[in-house]
């Protein structure tokens, strides 16, 4: 089948099939020639890297709705940004994010620039991102790989190759299957194609729209793709969190670093992370040891961080931290691993009168 028509199938599938998703405009707005908000596309695809359309979804409104435009953001406070960010992860994405709209909107007069090329050299956009945007918002005919991509392609063309060394094949089988028009159309289609039918583990290929060039379908062999290497095991890491209550029920929290890991976000006092950290009370008071400890995962570790408590007095002068009204406090702003630490901690603390938690 030629590559034409192999593109043709799949955007007369995505016509019926798309997925309604909030940064998204209709298959039959796109076909009469009008182009998603290239804002909306950015902060989509944005949100979307290494985070499921499940988890975005909601994080995108809220976005929306706060800064409806580049500009908007732009001029939002870092920690208001980095708060709405907190529990979507990589937090290295927020804080380019901020810096990408202020480019935009200093340097562009807050219009994205309308190629993959000009769109590589913004803050935090790598060339899955500048294609996407690319082809989305600007009709260029882009190609748009990600890990549904490469699922797609692999099993299409019976790919063997272990990721990431089959990276460039599959690349270059997704290219030459991009069509010069509808590129965007295209890309979503695969994207949707590999989330709904051509899953990684039970695909359902008997109503791909593929099923019939599929080389992977005819021989069998669609579950097991893509091979992939396999993957080190991560290592344990250990810490020490240290979540601390005023009389007045405001709680001892610190605005980690810029750099490295959880940059930028808020977050309990505590020791480094790493074999046997030596603990790191922020703050002279009877620290107790909870049971529980908080698990969390990251990219290249698992950490494993012992909590501990304690009601800090009026006088208390933290060496870490600072106090942040319990009205001032919303958990939601806390990244996840800081968010768990939380929860396991408040079993230990009674409820103050008059002051409240807002969630
Ligand atoms: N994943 C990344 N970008 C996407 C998009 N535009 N639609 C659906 N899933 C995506």
């Amino acid at each position: 089948m030629r590559d034409a028509e192999m593109s043709q199938i799949l955007l007369d599938w995505y016509d019926r099939h798309a997925r309604d998703l909030p940064w998204r405009i209709s298959p039959d707005a796109s076909r009469a020639g009008i182009r998603p908000d290239p804002y909306r596309v950015w902060l989509s695809e944005v949100m979307l890297q290494q985070t499921t359309v499940a988890a975005v979804k909601a994080y995108f409104e809220r976005f929306i709705r706060l800064w409806p435009t580049v500009s908007d953001l732009a001029r939002a406070e870092d920690a208001a940004v980095m708060a709405e960010w907190a529990g979507l992860g990589y937090y290295a994405r927020a804080r380019n994010l901020l810096k990408c709209a202020r480019v935009v909107a200093g340097e562009h007069g807050g219009a994205f620039p309308p190629t993959a090329e000009g769109l590589r050299q913004l803050p935090g956009i790598g060339p899955y991102t500048a294609a996407a945007i690319a082809a989305i918002a600007f009709g260029a005919q882009a190609t748009v790989v990600d890990g549904n991509v490469e699922r797609v392609m692999a099993r299409l063309f019976d790919e063997h190759m272990p990721l990431p060394k089959a990276k460039p094949i599959l690349t270059a089988h997704a290219a030459n299957l991009t069509p010069p028009e509808r590129a965007g159309d295209y890309a979503q289609a695969v994207m949707d194609l590999g989330a709904t039918i051509c899953t990684p583990r039970s695909p359902a290929c008997g109503i791909c729209p593929w099923r019939n060039p599929c080389l992977a379908r005819q021989r069998g062999t669609a579950a097991t793709l893509p091979k992939k290497e396999p993957k080190k095991a991560k290592p344990v890491r250990f810490g020490y969190a240290y979540v601390g209550r005023r009389a007045d029920g405001a709680w001892l929290l610190e605005t980690r670093p810029e750099r490295g890991l959880l940059g930028g976000m808020l977050g309990w006092p505590g020791s480094e992370w790493g074999d046997a950290p030596d603990p790191a009370p922020p703050a002279e008071a009877e620290w107790r040891l909870l049971g529980a400890e908080a698990r969390h995962t990251f990219t290249h570790f698992h950490l494993r961080l012992q909590i501990l408590t304690a009601e800090l007095p009026p006088s208390a002068k933290p060496a870490a931290g600072e106090f942040l009204l319990a009205r001032e406090f919303r958990p939601s702003a806390l990244p996840t691993v800081m968010r768990k630490v939380f929860d396991l901690a408040s079993t230990a603390f009674q409820p103050i009168e008059n002051t409240s938690t807002n969630r």
